[in-house]
């Protein structure tokens, strides 16, 4: 299982330096069966729910995660013939089989805020394997602007859907249509057209206390539109970056995307809907799905254990609404983006058949040996790699740009680069550029509207840079390979990992 963004970014690094107070952490890989929307379905889960269990961790952590899979291997690991191990493995490490264990070692230095976990195979991913990582500040330079920040206050929004990804990614490759989820989930919880009428996950807050949420969403495909009836959400922290605060109503949010907001309880006691309404897909393609189903309720102390008695609605909209502008976001401590060394241009687009997206025309196809064993073995060029990896060998400590031109074909993507921030040049849906305080964030929309990020190169590796769910729309930036070699000291447990990958029955594969 890989960890989104505080994982990996530390990943290698910490191979070298574990420091600070180590974290012990278990998850157990298992199949259960679950209806968090009232529809009862086998999932892949960490030890058992939906979300998985909160990973809570303190700032200057050295996080140990023993991840242990338990799954039976029914059709669930790796068919050869199925693409879905275009995600994250591949890159820097093999998946792991049936019975394996293996211990992710993770300093998280100075690095704080809201991030989440999710297997490192998207088909497991979408299956349920989800959950939220939260990274605690004890001198938390926003503490005065919230009461209360805990488990209660975690936000986890998702898609979901009834069927495995395997038929459904049968069915994708054969109809090219991409499915469309059958319900979104607030905390675990939603519901679906014509099915039971699930308890919806309640939020609980007391009069006059003023709460730090924290919004994951955790989506394999879809976003979501964020509100709260009647109440206002100020944005103190975005993908981890502490920012300035940000009073808005509305909030849209990309598959990946985190944001931390102050909910003040400045209402009178009562029930209020949260309005956590996806977007994502012909609605027409599932009649399952009816987003206006996407909700939690927000309760007062002293309020009646009810539903709330207003009409479930969207949300604000027109003259009501405050939505948040990317571009007006501004990181706590402002850091000027530098000028660029080096730039590249991505250019995304879709085949006629609409089965594979490319980058500059190039689809994404993982590689047999994963980049990092590659690198070790002295890989040190573009050309050390097939074309089809997209990988591109960077020099350490330069400052990269990649600029995504506007398209009128195209539809927005959340990208996501792993183990570093970019600066956001300039936001989809905006022509300000901006250099001098630009929002840092993780994840970012790109391919519609025309984006531009910047990225130090400070950091050694081969990092992921890609769409989690579009088959082939990804990159490998392939970061000082000398480097990469020179602190990458292999413990032997990588290479264990593929020998037992390599060595499982080819249906396991
Ligand atoms: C997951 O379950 C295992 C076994 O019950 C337990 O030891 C572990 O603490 C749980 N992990 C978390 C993060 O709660
Ligand atoms: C995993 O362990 C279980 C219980 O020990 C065993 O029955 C099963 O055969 C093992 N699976 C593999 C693939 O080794
Ligand atoms: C975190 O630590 C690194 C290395 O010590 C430093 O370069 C960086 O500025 C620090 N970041 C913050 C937000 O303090
Ligand atoms: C799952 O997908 C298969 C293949 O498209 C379909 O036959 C089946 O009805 C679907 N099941 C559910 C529960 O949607
Ligand atoms: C994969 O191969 C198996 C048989 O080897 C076949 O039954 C199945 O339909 C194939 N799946 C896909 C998605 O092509
Ligand atoms: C989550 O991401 C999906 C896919 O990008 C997006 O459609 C949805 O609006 C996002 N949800 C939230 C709450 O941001
Ligand atoms: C919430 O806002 C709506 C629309 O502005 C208003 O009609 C309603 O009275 C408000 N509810 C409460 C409890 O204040
Ligand atoms: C979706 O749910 C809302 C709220 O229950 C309901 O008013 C609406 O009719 C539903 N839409 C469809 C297409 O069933
Ligand atoms: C992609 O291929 C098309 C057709 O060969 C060509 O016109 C276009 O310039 C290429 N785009 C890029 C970004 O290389
Ligand atoms: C290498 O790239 C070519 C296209 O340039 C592709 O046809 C082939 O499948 C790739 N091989 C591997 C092992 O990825
Ligand atoms: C992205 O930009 C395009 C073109 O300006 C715009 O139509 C679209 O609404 C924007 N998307 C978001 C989520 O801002």
């Amino acid at each position: 299982m890989k960890l989104l963004a505080a994982a990996f970014s530390t990943f290698l690094a910490l191979l070298v330096s574990a420091q600070g107070h180590f974290n012990d952490v278990t998850l157990d890989i298992i199949n259960v069966d679950l209806a968090p929307d009232g529809f009862t379905r086998s999932i892949v889960s960490a030890n058992g729910t939906f979300p998985g269990p909160l990973i809570r961790a303190t700032k200057g952590d050295t996080l140990r995660v023993t991840v242990n899979n338990k799954l039976d291997f029914d059709g669930i690991f790796f068919d050869a013939n199925n693409s879905y191990n275009e995600g994250t493995p591949f890159v820097t490490t093999c998946p792991f089989g049936p019975n394996v264990s293996y211990t992710y070692v993770l300093p998280l230095a100075n690095q704080t805020g809201t991030y989440w976990y999710h297997s490192q195979l998207s088909m497991q991913y979408a299956d349920g394997l989800r959950g939220p990582l939260i990274i605690y500040d004890p001198e938390d330079p926003q503490a005065d602007l919230y009461d209360v920040d805990d488990e209660s206050t975690i936000w986890f929004i998702s898609d979901w859907w009834h069927n495995s990804t395997v038929p459904m990614l049968a069915s994708y490759q054969a109809t090219q249509i991409i499915p469309v989820s059958d319900s979104g989930l607030f905390n675990g919880a939603g519901r679906y057209n014509s099915g039971p009428q699930t308890e919806y996950a309640v939020s609980k807050v007391t009069t006059g206390k003023r709460y730090r949420m924290r919004l994951i969403n955790a989506s394999a495909r879809s976003d979501f539109t964020v509100s709260i009836d009647n109440h206002t959400m100020t944005v103190i922290g975005t993908d981890g970056v502490a920012t300035v605060p940000y009073t808005v109503n509305v909030i849209d949010m990309l598959a990946g995307q985190r944001y931390d907001v102050v909910l003040t309880a400045d209402q009178p006691v009562g029930n209020y809907w949260i309005n956590t309404i996806l977007g994502g897909g012909n609605p027409a393609r599932n009649l399952n799905l009816n987003v206006t189903l996407g909700r939690g309720i927000l309760r007062y102390e002293g309020a009646d254990a009810a539903e709330p008695t207003a009409p479930m609605t969207l949300g604000p909209n027109g003259v009501n609404a405050i939505p948040l502008k990317e571009w007006e976001l501004m990181p706590l401590v402002p850091i000027p983006a530098p000028p660029f060394d080096m730039e590249l241009t991505f250019v995304t687009s879709i085949t006629s058949k609409k089965t594979q997206w490319n980058i500059n025309n190039i689809s994404y196809l993982s590689p047999e040996v994963p980049t990092l064993l590659k690198i070790l073995d002295g890989a040190s060029s573009d050309a050390d790699f097939n074309q089809t990896e997209n990988t591109f060998v960077l020099p350490v400590n330069k400052i990269i740009q990649v600029t995504f031109p506007s398209s009128e074909e195209d539809e927005l993507h959340p990208f996501h680069l792993h183990g570093n921030n970019f600066w956001v040049i300039k936001s989809n849906g905006s022509d300000t550029v901006n250099e001098v305080n630009p929002i840092r964030r993780d994840v970012v929309g790109a391919g519609a509207g025309g984006t531009t990020l910047r990225f130090s190169t400070d950091k050694a590796g081969p990092w992921f840079f890609f769409w989690h769910m579009s088959a082939g729309l990804a990159s490998v930036m392939a970061v000082g390979p000398d480097e990469t070699r020179a602190v990458v000291h292999s413990t032997g447990k990588w290479d264990d990992l593929c020998d037992a990958y390599n060595a499982l029955p080819a249906e396991l594969q």
